[in-house]
């Protein structure tokens, strides 16, 4: 039954050319070159629904990380949910660069969740259904200065994404991305023209724990400075989600609740350092 089973994928066919991909990590690393007033502009504020959109570093999420340096800029993409307050003006191109990236990957989102259905042999909507027409994207573009010290220091600490599913945009030239298996960690090798797919912990319960989100860290690195942007594709708040009917039978019983607004769950259990996904598990 299984065909095109997956946790990480590096997707070369998305549509994109290099050099647009380029573009994109082009802005990405203009902004975070700007000076500190500029790129505070944009600041996160009380005011933003979750707390987390705008620019800032990573207190927000853990307060182990705050020695890292790392900074980042989280912002809505789809159009009828943006607040352009945070999104930069600076360079010239980066709206236009963004909103184009935005187009892009809500056709690949869609491909990419009906792909893992037709995958286990269900209705090519089932995954689409449950993210919803309201289903959000969102952008967290990141920047890691280099470090003198990889080995005490790192750049985003072991997780998991809240995500259904996860577009990671790497840096074309510095590694630190990891992954964890067997209780290893294994590099992800920068593939300049691909993009990665990552399972999120809620396509790990619409699927009843077949896909299975995969634990990941970012490294630091002592020569030199890295950025990334991931988008992170999450069901609409107001939508329930849960393990897709099929995929539920006496050889695989219901492994998760049904939830809404996982986000703010998972937001959670990270704070307390806990893994999110044990919060909904049955
Ligand atoms: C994330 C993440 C990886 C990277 O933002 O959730 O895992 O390479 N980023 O920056
Ligand atoms: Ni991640």
């Amino acid at each position: 039954m299984l065909k095109w089973l997956f946790n990480v994928l590096q997707l070369i066919n998305h549509g994109m050319t290099p050099s647009f991909l380029d573009e994109v990590r082009e802005v990405t690393k203009q902004f975070f070159a700007l000076p500190m007033e500029e790129k505070q502009k944009y600041s996160r504020d009380a005011e933003s629904a979750d707390g987390i959109e705008g620019y800032g570093n990573d207190k927000i999420l853990s307060e182990k990380q705050i020695l890292n340096g790392t900074e980042r800029l989280h912002i809505t993409l789809n159009p009828e949910q943006r607040k352009l307050k945070f999104w930069p003006e600076n360079p010239k191109v980066f709206r236009d660069i963004l909103n184009d990236y935005t187009i892009k990957l809500s056709m690949v989102i869609e491909i990419i969740l009906t792909a893992i259905a037709r995958s286990l042999d269900l209705e090519d909507n089932c995954f689409l259904d449950q993210y919803g027409k309201e289903g959000k994207m969102n952008a967290g573009f990141n920047y890691y200065p280099k470090c003198p010290r990889p080995d005490l220091v790192i750049g985003i600490e072991e997780h998991t994404d809240a995500a259904a599913i996860t577009f990671l945009l790497q840096d074309n030239e510095v590694e630190g991305l990891q992954f964890q298996k067997d209780n290893q960690w294994f590099k992800v090798p920068i593939i300049p023209e691909a993009l990665l797919v990552i399972v999120g912990d809620q396509a790990e319960i619409m699927s009843n724990g077949i896909f299975k989100s995969p634990v990941h860290r970012v490294v630091t690195n002592s020569e030199r400075e890295r950025i990334s942007l991931a988008v992170f594709c999450l069901p609409g708040f107001n939508e329930e989600i849960g393990p897709i009917d099929r995929l539920v039978d006496e050889s695989r019983p219901r492994l998760y609740k049904k939830v809404k607004n996982y986000v703010s769950i998972y937001l959670e259990y990270f704070k307390q350092r806990k893994r999110p996904i044990e919060a909904v598990k049955i």
